[in-house]
């Protein structure tokens, strides 16, 4: 099902069938996507990368819509990229301070929300630390409502663009996403970017092993169709890609191993481990990095590392989806 046709043209517009293969208003999980629709948001953002290496990095694709970005935690890397997506496609966009708003006040996320979008909104980016916070939204507004995070549940727009780098990488090598054996390492029970991951990864034919202390990456984790293993360095010589994640101590409740320098001796990404590895992996981490825990410098700055390049594929993915929910529909109609 590769390649549906997306293009850019002159104005902007991107002209594509993917508008036939996706309806959805909101992007809630990569659960609920078929093969199709993750296809529909590669391809997408596979015709707008290109924008931003214009010398002026926009096309008219979200004139006149209105986009939210509604973060109740930190972010550097999705609420930037979001704005910048929402801008590259022409959109208005709002960054919603949550410290400075009425939630200071005791206002609801279901009151700021219909607020927010009684000002004439298209869509609401929401992040929260509530698993299902986005999907309960959806069913309170009428605009769009893009998950940029939720809980430990899902990240959808961080396991798109891990797809997409891998997509792009071993394509190049004639490979495809069903040859791949992907490592997901570390702090699986927290991590909503390893569900979403999970999701896309399977869902595309990849075999994955997910690695990490039985506290964080319990072998019950295995009912989701994936090997589980607690033996780093037995997996490493096997695998294509090893994506790292961070140790989420904002969310770990008692601890989780014995000490930080246990966990780097046995989960930790070294060079030296990275010399047990097939030469062309490709090593992957959503951020923010605790440098020298999870992964040394010498490998997330090294030649395997595709963590700079996993941001700027995330601009791509974001401008893909807000055209996909909010754009795509008027584009087919007309309008624009
Ligand atoms: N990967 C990711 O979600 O990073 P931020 O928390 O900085 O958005």
């Amino acid at each position: 099902m590769r390649g549906t046709g997306s293009k850019t043209e002159g104005k902007g517009r991107v002209v594509t069938s993917v508008e036939k293969i996706w309806s959805r208003p909101h992007l809630l999980s990569i659960e609920a996507l078929s093969v199709g629709e993750i296809l529909a948001v590669l391809d997408t953002a596979s015709a707008l990368k290109e924008v931003s290496t214009r010398s002026i990095k926009k096309v008219p694709a979200l004139r006149g819509k209105v986009v939210v970005n509604l973060f109740f935690e930190d972010s550097t890397r999705t609420r930037t990229s979001f704005r910048l997506a929402a801008q590259r496609m022409s959109a208005d966009v709002v960054d919603f301070s949550v410290s400075t708003s009425s939630v200071s006040k005791g206002e609801s996320l279901a009151d700021t929300a219909r607020n927010i979008e009684a000002m004439g909104v298209d869509a609401i980016v929401i992040r929260h630390r509530s698993s299902g916070t986005a999907d309960g939204l959806s069913r309170l507004v009428a605009c769009s409502v893009i998950n940029a995070g939720d809980g430990s549940h899902e990240h959808p727009t961080q396991g798109l663009l891990d797809l997409f780098t891998i997509r792009e990488t071993f394509s190049q090598r004639g490979r495809s996403l069903s040859d791949l054996h992907i490592a997901i390492v570390g702090d699986i029970i927290h991590s909503r970017v390893a569900r979403s991951n999970l999701w896309a990864l399977t869902k595309m034919g990849a075999k994955v092993t997910l690695i990490g202390p039985s506290t964080m990456c319990p072998p019950s984790l295995s009912a989701l169709g994936v090997e589980v293993t607690h033996d780093l360095d037995a997996v490493l010589p096997h695998v294509d890609v090893i994506n790292v994640l961070r140790v989420q101590f904002e969310r770990l409740t008692s601890a989780a191993f014995p000490s930080l320098r246990e966990y780097s001796h046995l989960f930790g990404l070294s060079e030296s481990r990275l010399k047990r590895c097939k030469p062309d992996v490709l090593v992957l981490h959503p951020g923010p990095m605790n440098r020298g825990l999870e992964i040394n410098s010498a490998v997330a700055d090294g030649p395997r590392s595709a963590i700079l390049r996993q941001v700027t594929n995330g601009l791509a993915i974001r401008m893909a989806v807000l055209y996909l929910c909010i754009g795509a529909a008027s584009a087919a109609s007309g309008g624009n």
